[in-house]
């Protein structure tokens, strides 16, 4: 077989690379290890920027999200008993929507199947071959056949454990990292949310979210160690931890019922570089992880897509080469910026196993200048709606 961009992952960066080519007249084929139920049955991401709601529409699968997606024109932090406010369609002129990465997926995977878009699901042993010269190809299993793609170009959209990153020679990827010292319990149910926005709330007893999907089904999370194990976690105790680090007000109204998922995430700060390798070219989680705060994964995955879809645009419909060897310089220089903003909230919100009473006293401060400081509020809802592309 041969295309044009042969897409490693068939997860959001994946499919809305492909995608967004399609509407361009450039061809690709996508590459997914799992298959569709798979992919769609991970509950992620909730809150989108404007640039990624700007790219689904662009690619033409604007029009549910435009429909069913909620805009958020702020939300409220909470620490203790106290909550506040911050009004990112006041301060930025741009609210943020919720509406959840799965369906997301879903109206990428109906626009590629509409388009008759090549999506290869269970696609095993994947190797990206020949990358640094001008004829890279692919090979891959499915069931007991062997495949191969040709192709000009490789965008390895593949997650943080796929193959397309530990393509690239360790003498030329750089890695930086941070772990966090614990991860998130994440919950979904069907029960109307607890406000109509969302809630961040650092407590004395770890961090915890309030988020959601739509009028009926809730996202909450809550910080917990490392090693704790789903199975340690009924229902019951869930609602009873979360109340316990929400504002009392809150808790009140707090409308509890089964959880139809529960899963714990690690949280990790992570940056490869470079993003580009010869004819590859990495995108979304395959180089970078931000911690959840903050809502930046998905979107930071979206822009990359920006830069690299408008590179390859250019060198097709231009023939120059100017966006995709720049792409990785362009990518990073964002990357880098969400990275920042994602550790400082992160940090601002959580309780760490190390921290001091200094750094408890710090924090309390931070969130009460932040309350009363409106230049401060700003540069926090600029990060959260979104840096420019
Ligand atoms: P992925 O979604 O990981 O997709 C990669 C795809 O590649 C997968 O389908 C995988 O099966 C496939 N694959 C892997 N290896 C191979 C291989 N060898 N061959 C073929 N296919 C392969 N982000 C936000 O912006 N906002 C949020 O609110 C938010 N909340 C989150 C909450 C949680 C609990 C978690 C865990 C993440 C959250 N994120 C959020 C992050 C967001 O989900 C990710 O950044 C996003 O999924 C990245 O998309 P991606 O397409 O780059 O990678
Ligand atoms: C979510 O709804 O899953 C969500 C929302 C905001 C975050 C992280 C996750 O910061």
């Amino acid at each position: 077989m041969r295309t044009q961009v042969a897409i490693i992952g068939g997860g959001p960066s994946g499919l809305l690379l492909s995608q967004l080519l399609h509407v361009r007249g450039i061809d690709s084929v996508v590459l997914e290890r799992k298959t569709r139920d798979y992919v769609l049955s991970r509950i992620r991401a909730g809150v989108m920027e404007r640039g990624l709601y700007e790219l689904m529409k662009e690619a033409g699968c604007g029009a549910r999200m435009e429909r069913e997606g909620m805009p958020h024109d702020g939300t409220l932090l909470s620490y203790g008993d106290e909550m506040f406010r911050v009004n990112f369609k006041d301060l930025t002129g741009h609210p943020v929507m919720v509406y959840g990465q799965t369906e997301v997926t879903r109206d990428l995977y109906d626009a590629r199947e509409a388009a008759d878009g090549k999506v290869e699901f269970n696609a095993e042993d994947v190797e990206i071959c020949d990358a640094d010269t001008d004829s890279p190809y692919v090979t891959y299993r499915v069931g007991s056949e062997s495949r191969r793609i040709d192709c000009d170009f490789i965008a390895g959209c593949d997650g943080f454990h796929g193959v397309s990153r530990k393509t690239i020679p360790a003498d030329v990827l750089k890695e930086y990292e941070r772990v966090y010292p614990f991860g998130w319990l994440g919950v979904l149910s069907e029960t109307p949310p607890v406000n109509h926005e969302l809630i961040y709330a650092n407590s004395p007893r770890g961090f915890a979210l309030c988020s959601m999907r739509n009028a009926n089904l809730s996202r909450y999370y809550i910080q917990c160690p490392t090693t704790d194990k789903v199975e340690n976690w009924s229902d019951e105790d869930f609602w009873a931890e979360l109340k316990r680090r929400i504002p009392a007000d809150q808790a009140e109204n707090l409308v509890t019922g089964p959880s139809i998922e529960k899963s714990i995430a690690p949280l990790r700060s992570y940056v490869a570089e470079p993003m580009r390798w010869g004819r590859l070219f990495l995108c979304g989680d395959a180089a970078h992880i931000v911690p959840p705060t903050g809502a930046k994964g998905l979107n930071t995955a979206a822009s990359d897509v920006h830069y690299l879809y408008n590179g390859l645009r250019q060198f097709y419909e231009e023939g120059d080469a100017e966006g995709i060897d720049r792409y990785s310089e362009r990518a990073l220089s964002r990357v880098w910026k969400v990275e920042r903003f994602s550790w400082w909230f992160s940090g601002l919100m959580h309780r760490y196993p190390d921290q001091t009473d200094f750094d408890l006293k710090m924090q309390i401060a931070e969130l009460e200048f932040l309350r009363s400081n409106t230049d401060a509020q700003r540069a926090m809802a600029t990060n959260y709606v979104g840096l420019p592309y």
